[in-house]
């Protein structure tokens, strides 16, 4: 008989495994999105798949109902003690368990953690005056590995370690994505949002994008927002032999048209 370690793809006594990471936006966790069903019919299939999940618009949601006053910084939200717990509680809490729920309902063995568990995610605190933020995360891919290995999906809340130890920290979970495909050596890392692809001065998507054309994209202001941690975090990862992908994520089989490459924008 098989077990589960043996059904992952890619995996022997002597081949690591290369896995799919897939960032799921808070913005397109809705009703229609099918990129759950995607992850679990992959992984029936024999795929090592790890998911990474933001939900900004949830934590907004609580902040506002539990009355914690939001204190922006260059239009960024800081994440100060208060707020922290509400961040803490909401990603690491409300959403991962309801995406790991979902998943289990998919019939999927979903194993939720943050990236505080097993320090699998440590990071220096910003320098911008944004409070608990870590912007260059790091990630430990053993506790992860083990997970794979066992076959199950581990599903991953961006909060992390300070570098001591001593504080949790919120971290971007386009950043945590990427900093997670490079330390697991990801064969695809996969974004999906709320717009179709990369959208150029002309708001078409472009079908590719390389360094030189985000530098040009950034300067006139077309590149900005919430697609910058993503295309930065798809640059390295392509840098080292990642396939990486923005794509939108309300399309029906999102997941597995990005495999395909028919769809969004290849970035690197
Ligand atoms: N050149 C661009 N092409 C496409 N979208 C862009 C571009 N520049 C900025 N954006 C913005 O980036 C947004 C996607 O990032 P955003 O952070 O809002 O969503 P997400 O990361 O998918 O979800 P969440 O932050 O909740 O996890 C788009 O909705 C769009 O407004
Ligand atoms: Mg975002």
């Amino acid at each position: 008989m098989l077990v589960a370690a043996d059904r992952v793809r890619f995996c022997d006594m002597n081949t690591e495994i290369r896995p799919i990471v897939v960032k799921i936006g808070g913005s397109t966790l809705g009703a229609h999105d099918t990129s759950l069903a995607d992850c679990a019919s992959l992984h029936a299939q024999g795929e090592a798949i790890v998911v990474v999940h933001g939900g900004g618009a949830t934590v907004s949601g609580w902040l506002e109902r539990l009355q914690v006053p939001s204190e922006f910084v260059d239009g960024l939200r800081k994440t100060t003690e208060a707020s922290r717990e509400v961040v803490v509680a909401v990603l690491a809490g409300l959403v991962n368990k309801q995406l790991v729920q979902q998943l289990s309902a998919l019939g999927v063995r979903a194993v939720g953690l943050s990236g505080v568990d097993g320090a699998t995610l440590r990071s220096p605190m910003n320098s911008r005056g944004l409070g608990f933020v870590g912007e260059t995360p790091v990630c430990d891919p053993s506790t992860l590995r083990a997970l794979l290995a066992e076959g199950a999906l581990p599903v991953v809340a961006p909060i992390g370690l300070s570098m001591d130890a001593r504080d949790l920290i919120n971290i971007n979970a386009d950043t945590a994505a990427g900093a997670i495909s490079e330390a697991l050596h990801a064969r695809h890392l996969i974004f999906l949002t709320d717009v179709a692809g990369i959208l150029d001065e002309g708001e078409s998507v472009l079908p590719a994008l390389d360094g030189a054309q985000a530098d040009g994209l950034r300067e006139s202001g077309t590149l900005s927002g919430g697609m910058l941690p993503k295309v930065e975090a798809c640059l390295t990862a392509a840098g080292q032999g990642t396939q990486a992908r923005i794509v939108d994520g309300r399309e029906p089989g999102a997941v597995v048209a990005a495999l395909a490459g028919t769809l969004g924008t290849l970035v690197g």
